[in-house]
Order: C-alpha cells, then structure tokens, then sequence
C-alpha cells in the first residue's frame, strides 16, 4: 500500500495515526535512504501516542524508551551497526515483551537486522520529485487491510 506524503506535516500525520491506532507488540521497521523521514514518522508516532517529550533519534544509544504515552515506545536506530552486531542485541526481548512493557517498537534502518520478528509492519519510504516522499507499508503476519482502513 503506497501512500504520497506531500510534505513534513503529512508523514507526522500518518505517524500520529499509527501511534492512535496500533497494539502493544508491534513492531514497525523503517526502512529508506538517509533522510527519507524515519524519525518524522517516528516523532509522529509519539504524537499519536500522546508522548510530549521531544523524539530524537537514538543513533548513539541505539534505542530511546518514552513511557509517558498510552503504550510504551521503544525506538531503536541501527544505523551505526553491522548485522552482526545487531544480533547481539537481544532485540527479540523487546517485542516478545520479556522483562519489558509491550509497546510499539520502532526500528530505523531495520535492513540491519539479520532476521525478523514473526509478525511486523514494514514501511519503506523514499524520495519522490521536489522534496516530497513516499510511504510502501507492507507486512507479515499483521493485518494490514484492518489497520490501512483505520488510518
Ligand atoms: N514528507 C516529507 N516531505 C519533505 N521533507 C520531509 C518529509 N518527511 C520528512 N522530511 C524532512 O526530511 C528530513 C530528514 O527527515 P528524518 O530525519 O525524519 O529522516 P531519517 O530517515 O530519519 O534520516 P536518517 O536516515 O538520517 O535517520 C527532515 O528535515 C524532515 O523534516
Ligand atoms: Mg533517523
């Protein structure tokens, strides 16, 4: 499903209605070139969570946890990383919920990760002519019909 994104306001929009609408243990990986809009759609999220605190990206902690929304939100960025580091990270713990809340978990540059999660949303975006992007969202295992009409 291919969504146009006219401008910054309109990828926080789609953002905002993901984080009202999605349920704790999903996983969402970003994926698309540098700048393509990962952390805006990301800060939208948080918006549609109800999260105030500013969402930043977390390229040097790798992951980020805002606890003040109505689930948690976990925001990881993999950029930095090699596929096998990223192994070691125990990322499974996140949306398996062990130890941890379940929330949303948000993956940028999620083509780093050596394997996946059994269900999860996947939404590539890129450039498009004068500045604009495209969101592709597609999924395994998640009812994406279900959520596309709710968005
Ligand atoms: N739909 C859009 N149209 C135009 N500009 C956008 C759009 N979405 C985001 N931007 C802008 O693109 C820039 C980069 O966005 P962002 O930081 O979200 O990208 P990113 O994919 O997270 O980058 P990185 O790969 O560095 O993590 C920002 O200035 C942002 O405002
Ligand atoms: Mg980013």
């Amino acid at each position: 499903m291919k969504i146009f994104l006219a401008d910054v306001q309109a990828t926080l929009n789609l953002g905002i209605k993901l984080g009202q609408t999605l349920t704790p243990g999903t996983v969402i990986l970003l994926e698309g070139d540098l700048g393509a809009g990962k952390t805006t759609l990301v800060q939208g999220i948080g918006q549609g969570l109800g999260i105030t605190e500013s969402i930043v990206s977390p390229t040097f902690t790798l992951i980020n946890e805002y606890t003040q929304g109505r689930i948690p939100l976990y925001h990881l960025d993999l950029y930095r990383l090699q596929p096998l580091e990223v192994a070691g990270l125990n990322l499974e713990s996140y949306w398996e919920g062990i130890e941890i809340e379940p929330g949303i978990v948000a993956i940028e540059w999620a083509e780093r990760m050596p394997y996946q999660p059994e269900s999860y949303l996947c939404v590539r975006l890129s450039y498009g002519d004068n500045s604009n992007r495209q969101a592709d969202i597609t999924g395994l295992h998640c009812n994406i019909s279900e959520l596309i009409a709710k968005i």
